[in-house]
């Protein structure tokens, strides 16, 4: 079972997230297909895929610091809970970054990224992301 590529990804109340959440998924489509073309061949180019992760993982943090600004700026009560998801999987991110640099197969890049990181991106966006959308945006 594959969720990938990713096409209709879930809307929130404010554009600027919204913007983020597309360009993730852009991101996230070409990492897939670089995995699928890596299957392929026996030596692929393991520097090309380094750098889209390594470019989804400054993506992430840049995203998620924005969210973190408007929640700090509206006083958002689940700001701690909603930092704290972003902070464990950037580290989560920078753990699995760091496996690739040591020789992870493509196969296993493919698996985290389709059963771990594309579930956790909808369902954060369908949760903390969504809650903190409507709360901001009442806010002004
Ligand atoms: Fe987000
Ligand atoms: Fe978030």
């Amino acid at each position: 079972m594959s969720s990938l590529p990713l096409t209709n990804i879930p809307s929130v109340m404010l554009d600027f997230m919204n913007d983020d959440h597309r360009e993730a998924t852009l991101m996230t489509n070409k990492l897939h297909t670089l995995l699928l073309d890596a299957r392929e061949v026996e030596d692929f180019d393991r520097d090309l895929i380094t750098a889209a992760l390594t470019e989804i993982y400054t993506h992430d943090k840049e995203h998620f610091a924005r969210e973190e600004a408007e929640m700090e700026r509206t006083g958002f009560p689940a700001y701690g809970c909603h930092k704290g998801e972003h902070e464990r999987v950037l580290n989560e991110l920078q753990d699995v970054l760091n496996a690739w640099q040591d020789g992870m197969p493509p196969e296993a890049l493919e698996t985290y990224l389709s059963e771990t990181m594309v579930p956790w991106f909808i369902n954060h966006i369908n949760t903390m992301d969504t809650v903190t959308a409507m709360f901001v945006s009442r806010q002004g």
